[in-house]
């Protein structure tokens, strides 16, 4: 048996990119899939019809899908994607927020209208489209359901130009925390992926370092990131949540998660001539503690 069989599953931003390997690989490992696209251009201005051309190669392929054109930036868009589950295929049980734009700036040339779009299309998309499958998760108590969000190095680790969508990102990557507590007892897992693929929102970027990058090499890839999204959907990964998955280069990681790593205590107030020597320890230990994650992150090679 496939390892998606009878699932149903929505993904959001289908129609090109990362989004639209997983569909293809959901359809190919039996889920019934709702392609979401709005379909404009990567800065987020425009509209397009490219979730049909998804849904067409998925039925050419003997799969079955519907296309959905709505913005996930709306809680109207939100609904009416989770709705098109719904009529279409009478159900929902992955949801797959991937949709994303860009609008890479300095926060000195950074207007509102930059920060709020990419705070629209991620974190409220987010919040838009587990909303309704969060409620209905909770009134149907339907068994096994997945949330899987799209977050990125540029919010949990920082990268230069991005503010606006760097805390979107890193939004989401706590949206996914509090998430995976509320729905725990109804066994539904959320979990985040942190890609990294060659898609019409990174290639222009590699380009302007210098990088040629091939879409279709599976290491640069988007095809690379479906599987690891497919796997989390499926069965075998029911006790896996709150988790940050890496996939980027043909290297598969799980990330930490913000933690105290040393910490003193007094019983005043911190004085400001004890902050002078304590400090710079917790800046040390974070230091020291930053290297020894740094040496375990080293990838091992895996046969076969
Ligand atoms: N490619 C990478 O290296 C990379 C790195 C980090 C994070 N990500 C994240 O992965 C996700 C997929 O990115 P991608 O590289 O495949 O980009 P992409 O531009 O190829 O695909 C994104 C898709 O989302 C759609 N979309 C945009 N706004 C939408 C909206 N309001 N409603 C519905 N659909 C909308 C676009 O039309 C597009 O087809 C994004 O969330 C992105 O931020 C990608």
């Amino acid at each position: 048996m496939s390892a998606l069989e009878g699932r149903i599953a929505a993904v959001t931003g289908a129609g090109r990119g990362i989004g639209r390997e997983i569909a293809l690989l959901f359809a190919r490992e039996g889920a019934q899939v709702v392609v979401n696209d709005l379909g404009g251009d990567f800065d987020g201005s425009g509209s397009g019809g490219v979730a049909h051309d998804v849904v067409a190669e998925i039925e050419a392929a003997g799969g079955r899908a519907v296309a959905n054109l709505d913005s996930v930036a709306t809680v109207e868009g939100g609904r009416a994607i989770f709705q098109t589950a719904l009529d279409a295929f009478g159900g929902l049980d992955v949801l797959v927020n991937n949709a994303g734009i860009l609008r890479d700036r300095t926060l000195f040339k950074m207007e509102e209208e930059d920060w709020d779009l990419v705070q629209d299309v991620h974190l409220k998309g987010h919040y838009c489209c587990s909303r309704p499958f969060a409620q209905y998760i909770r009134e149907t108590s339907r068994p096994g359901c997945r949330i899987i969000n799209f977050s990125s190095v540029s919010g949990l680790l920082g990268n230069f130009g991005q503010s606006n969508y760097g805390a979107a990102k890193a939004g989401i990557a706590g949206f996914s925390r509090v998430l995976a507590l509320e729905l725990e007892k109804y066994g539904c897992t959320v979990n985040t992926i942190s890609p990294g693929a060659a898609t019409r929102m990174t290639i222009p970027l590699a380009e302007g370092r210098g990088e040629t990058v091939d879409p279709n090499d599976p290491k640069r890839g988007p095809q690379q990131v479906a599987p690891v999204v497919a796997w989390l959907a499926s069965p075998a990964a029911q006790e896996v949540t709150g988790q940050i998955f890496n996939i980027m280069r043909g290297e598969l990681g799980i990330m930490q998660q913000p933690a105290v790593i040393r910490a003193f205590k007094s019983e005043d107030v911190f004085r400001l001539d004890q902050l002078d020597e304590l400090m710079p320890k917790l800046v040390e230990a974070k230091r020291v503690h930053d290297e020894q994650v740094a040496k375990g992150a080293e990838p091992e090679p895996v046969e076969g």
